[in-house]
């Protein structure tokens, strides 16, 4: 047994899952006419509620002797003052720089790190504003209108979820393209009707190594050349990445490279230059304000109790359901259809950060770490699994993320969009078993959610919800004595995928793999053995 698992706070959840196992979210709600309001928090103009989840007090209490068990106050101060929680990559985790708007310095090993942080936002303020004042010109001297951000992972769906989530504020004389995908296709379609004398490229990746984006950016560089001849490139493309000299090497001008730090993880990069391409789209001072949400919401966790402090009660939440009830996974469902991406984003977040299963001892861990998350957005995953939600045997603890006002509103669909999302959360919780005459329409209930209901779906906000995720995949990382900072689950794939490339039209098709990856190359060599 783990030092975890054997530890009292854990043992006693055992006993409290016990004890409630028939807890029911409408007896709850009975029996305490304050629920709501007491499981109801407010943070700026976010309403978070936890009140529809199967906790008490004692539950509470319960969750909170494991936070402390873990030391998570000390390891949050831990977080903000630099330590290097990055242990296997021995770094620290320092995303939360790039969005302090503080005074301070943030001196580490003799060096003010908020300094280079200040250039490069300067360098995205200046860049971002000529852009948009249509003084950048491409190699021809025409104006650039067009901007195409070639990356994968943390270095595409932040930047492509942010920038769909806020393409209401995006500006209209520009066109804002991703590519991602190693699939040709992608390529193809982002670029098809572009013109390139006033297209740039924006190669977005923290190592300027990875196959997927070097693959992309050799291409679009073959596709400038193509079109404008080899003269041209210097003009259209850029780099934003730690590995600078990698970026000049591929031929990058040095002025054109937007740095960031090895202490950035790719999936927490949404606030550095990665984020570049939203700069550019909602202009400098939205982009801000984006960052001003996240700065409040890394001030709330620092520094509120852990009583109140709202990512360590979602943290403690989820974790409660994932490793006492085994509900295995979570979906994020946000009523809005500009945030349709998000579920993608963070679960790219939740899964890269948490799905680990060596502890920092470096035992194999036994207990369960990150659920797995998914998602779409409401009112669409109604008429897709929300079957499977309300009547379903696997019970899916669900975030709710709605929005007051849209920026197109219409009082008629903004009021039917907020009703359903009210609706589902509380048909969740408590069902309708009475009046029912016919089996196959009754609803348990008693199945979890929590809601965070914000203004309007601006900068500010999103930085907020995002910021929300972001420590409350912390909390958890650290609960389970896991590394949340790595990613090594990643690389056998990639050497793999360079053994089978190398291989993949060997003329004697002596494919030297498993059986079955032999049979599948062969078969795609136009020799099927079967
Ligand atoms: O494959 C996983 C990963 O390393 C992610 O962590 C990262 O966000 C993505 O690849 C892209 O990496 P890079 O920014 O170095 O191109």
């Amino acid at each position: 047994m783990s030092q975890l698992t054997n530890g009292d706070a854990w043992q006693n959840l055992i006993k409290l899952k016990n004890k409630y196992q028939k807890l029911s979210i409408r007896d709850l709600f009975d029996n305490q006419p304050d629920r709501a309001n007491r499981y109801s928090f407010q943070l700026d103009d976010l309403l978070i509620d936890l009140s529809k989840n199967l906790i008490n007090q004692e539950i509470v209490d319960g969750l909170m002797k494991l936070a402390q068990e873990a030391n998570l106050s000390h390891q949050i101060q831990s977080l903000f003052r630099g330590d290097k929680l990055n242990y296997t990559e021995d770094r620290p985790a320092l995303h939360f720089l790039l969005r302090d708007q503080s005074s301070s310095p943030f001196i580490l090993d003799g060096k003010d790190l908020k300094l280079p942080v200040k250039r490069v936002l300067q360098q995205m303020k200046d860049f971002s504003q000529k852009i948009n004042q249509g003084q950048l010109l491409g190699y021809t001297g025409q104006v650039i209108k067009n901007i195409v951000n070639i990356g994968i992972g943390g270095s595409d769906l932040g930047p492509e979820s942010v920038y769909l989530a806020l393409s209401d504020y995006a500006n209209p004389k520009l066109t804002i393209r991703f590519i991602s995908n190693i699939d040709h296709d992608n390529f193809y379609s982002v670029l098809r009707d572009l013109d390139p004398a006033v297209t740039i490229f924006l190669i977005s990746s923290k190592t300027f190594l990875t196959d997927e984006t070097m693959t992309n950016a050799l291409s679009a560089k073959a596709w400038l050349n193509d079109k404008l001849g080899p003269e041209s490139f210097k003009d259209h493309f850029f780099a934003i990445t730690t590995q600078p000299f990698q970026a000049e090497r591929f031929g990058i001008v040095s002025d054109h490279i937007f740095e960031f730090w090895d202490w950035v993880g790719g999936r927490y990069s949404v606030c550095s230059a990665i984020g570049l391409i939203i700069a550019i789209s909602i202009g400098w001072s939205n982009f801000q304000e984006f960052l001003k949400g996240f700065y409040q919401i890394d001030q709330h966790f620092k520094t509120t109790p852990l009583t109140a402090n709202i990512p360590v009660l979602l943290a403690l939440i989820s974790l409660w359901y994932h490793n006492f009830w085994d509900f295995r996974t979570e979906a994020i469902i946000p009523y809005s259809y500009h945030l349709s991406w998000l579920p993608t984003y963070l679960q790219q977040a939740v899964m890269e950060s948490n799905g680990k299963n060596i502890n920092r001892q470096g035992q194999v861990v036994d207990y369960l770490t990150a659920p797995v998350v998914w998602g779409q957005s409401g009112t669409n995953a109604q008429h897709a699994f929300f079957q499977l939600f309300h009547q379903g045997t696997e019970i899916v603890p669900v975030d709710f993320i709605g929005f007051m006002t849209s920026s197109h509103d219409n009082l008629k669909h903004r009021t039917k969009l907020l009703a359903n999302m009210l609706a589902q959360a509380q048909a969740l919780a408590f069902g309708q078993t009475d009046q029912v005459v016919d089996v196959n329409r009754q609803f348990f209930g008693n199945r979890p959610s929590n809601i965070f209901l914000a203004k309007s779906l601006n900068p500010k906000a999103l930085g907020q919800i995002i910021g929300l995720y972001e420590a409350k995949i912390f909390c958890q990382g650290v609960i389970w004595q896991i590394n949340s900072f790595d990613q090594y689950g990643v690389e056998l794939g990639k050497k793999l995928a360079n053994q089978i490339e190398n291989q993949f039209y060997q003329s004697d098709h002596n494919f030297n793999f498993d059986q079955s990856t032999n049979l599948l190359l062969d078969y795609i060599n136009n020799k099927p053995e079967f």
